[in-house]
């Protein structure tokens, strides 16, 4: 497909009304780091879909006023939050081209701590991009549920791209991959529920808490500095080299496969950051010691308790409910969380 198949039809009738939709957060495995002009990824990522870690939206459109956006985030006015999502409508505007016609209220809140450093980018623009198709349909005329998913996953995509692999739940492929079937570097594909081990199906995301607050380095600064990184070019292929043993790993339930690939993935995505110029650390010492302690736990026990990393401090807690996660929570709430600034984690799951 090409960006061809998105363009908006130009028959539309507009009215004033209210959308509301809510979408979720997800954490990659294979990591999105990089990318190229109109939010083309360097490399294809796969991500779970998070059951919890959503944003609600609302979107009030005042039909036939001049164009303008005003945005709150749990009831607070956030002007440029605004400014960005002005950008992002005259962006997108071929794709629907009653976007510019109206005057925008939105009004967002998640249902996870502001602060957390949890990324509300992709569940915001997901639920942003859901919004609009139900805005499209209402105006354009109904399209299949698949094609408007499809379309509302290349319209997340431009807002954030991860935002573009939350449309769907489970796990979820974004990005050109010979081993995806269907695969795209404009939208987020669902990863085929039955390629996947059962073992896969029911998994714990404990996310601690290490720093709260803004980051020092964005994402999206991160992403620029991979374009003079002398690593970048290796990177991108062994990320598409890793959808190799990924497809077997999740094919036989391999968690020793997976547990060694995940791992890899995080500190590979850190350790891109540090051979950036300039350099940049998100990581902090409480990272390092939850990631130390995981480590000699998993000698100890044999149990499949296991981390990856976004690009923040926060360190994922990934471990499935095999019957052995009661020993693995004993362990998260005696041991790791004493590294979180303020016994903060959040917990999420992923069944599908
Ligand atoms: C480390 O999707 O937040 O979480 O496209 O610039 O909005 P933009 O970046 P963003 O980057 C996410 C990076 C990551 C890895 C991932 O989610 O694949």
């Amino acid at each position: 497909m090409t960006t061809q198949e998105f363009l908006g039809k130009e028959n539309f009738n507009i009215q004033s009304t209210a959308v509301s939709e809510s979408c979720p957060s997800n954490i990659a495995l294979i990591k999105y780091w990089g990318k190229y002009k109109d939010q083309i990824p360097a490399n294809p990522s796969i991500s779970y879909t998070l059951n919890h870690c959503k944003t609600n939206t609302t979107i009030e459109f005042f039909a036939n006023e001049s164009f303008s956006v005003q945005t709150f985030l749990s009831g607070n006015e956030e002007v440029n939050f605004a400014e960005k999502i002005e950008k992002y409508f005259k962006n997108i505007e071929q794709y629907l081209p009653w976007i510019l016609k109206g005057k925008y209220i939105i009004k967002t809140e998640n249902t996870f701590p502001h602060s957390s450093g949890i990324a509300s980018s992709a569940s915001g623009f997901g639920a942003i991009a859901k919004c609009l198709m139900k805005l499209d349909e209402t105006f354009s005329g109904k399209n299949s549920e698949e094609e408007s998913l499809q379309k509302a996953s290349f319209l997340a995509r431009l807002g954030s791209g991860s935002a573009c692999r939350s449309l769907y739940n489970g796990l979820v492929v974004w990005g050109e991959s010979d081993e995806v079937n269907g695969s795209s570097d404009l939208f987020a594909v669902k990863y085929a529920d039955d390629e996947i081990h059962p073992i896969f199906k029911d998994f714990n995301d404990w996310v601690l808490l290490i720093h709260e607050g803004v980051k020092s380095v964005s994402s999206t600064v991160g992403h620029g500095l991979m374009n003079t990184n002398p690593y970048a070019e290796r990177r991108f292929q062994e990320a598409r080299e890793n959808f190799v043993p990924m497809k077997g790993i999740l094919k036989s339930g391999d968690l020793t496969g997976f547990i060694k690939l995940v791992e890899h993935e995080a500190l590979t995505l850190h350790a891109m950051m540090m051979m950036s110029d300039p350099a940049f650390i998100l990581m902090k010492t409480g990272t390092l010691e939850v990631i130390n302690k995981i480590w000699d736990f998993r000698r100890e026990t044999e149990l499949p308790l296991f981390f990856t990393l976004d690009a923040g401090a926060n360190v994922h807690l990934l471990f499935p409910n095999d019957g052995s996660e009661e020993q693995i929570k004993s362990f998260i709430e005696s041991e790791l969380l004493q590294h979180t600034q303020k016994n903060g984690v959040v917990k999420d799951v992923m069944k599908f």
